[in-house]
């Protein structure tokens, strides 16, 4: 059950969308924020509020990578896996970066601080290899770099 002010915001997306299927994306990214991930739950409420049914809204969860239909850590890191930062080093940092998290790709860690996702083309191929954390773009990334930044990300949910 959703709080009624999320509701009511919702419900003001879908009414200044043109089609219910423009206001699905943000629908679902809210209704993620406040469950953590995009529960079974939530694809029901989220088709009630968009007009459309669950099964047409799973397909447009599947479609989206930074939709999460299963539970996932705290900050969910997304590493580009796509031709610029494959060339410039990609795969090794999310290797690196699995094996500094003691995780493979698509796993989260034990504290469920982080999940650990390869994903496609970030749109900042020029300063590959990127990888996104929540609406944070990270470029330029060695593997002490991206630690780093793990360490901010993760001292940020402490405070
Ligand atoms: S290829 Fe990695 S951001 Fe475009």
């Amino acid at each position: 059950m959703i709080p009624t002010q999320l509701r009511t915001r919702l419900e003001q997306h879908v009414a200044a969308a043109v089609t219910s299927r423009e206001a699905a994306v943000q629908v679902m990214k809210e209704l993620q924020g406040h469950y953590g991930w995009l529960t079974d739950e939530a694809v029901g409420e989220a088709a009630q509020l968009l007009g459309l049914s669950p099964l047409q809204v799973e397909e447009l969860a599947t479609f989206y990578e930074m939709i999460y239909r299963r539970p996932v850590g705290k900050r969910v890191v997304h590493v580009c896996d796509s031709i610029s930062c494959w060339a410039m080093g990609g795969e090794s940092l999310l290797a690196q970066l699995a094996a500094h998290l003691g995780i493979g790709p698509g796993e989260t860690t034990g504290d469920g601080m982080f999940t650990l996702l390869p994903c496609c083309c970030l749109g900042n191929c020029g300063e590959s290899p990127t990888m996104m954390i929540g609406d944070n773009l990270y470029g330029w990334l060695t593997l002490e770099k991206a630690v780093e930044i793990l360490q901010q990300e993760s001292r940020s949910m402490m405070e």
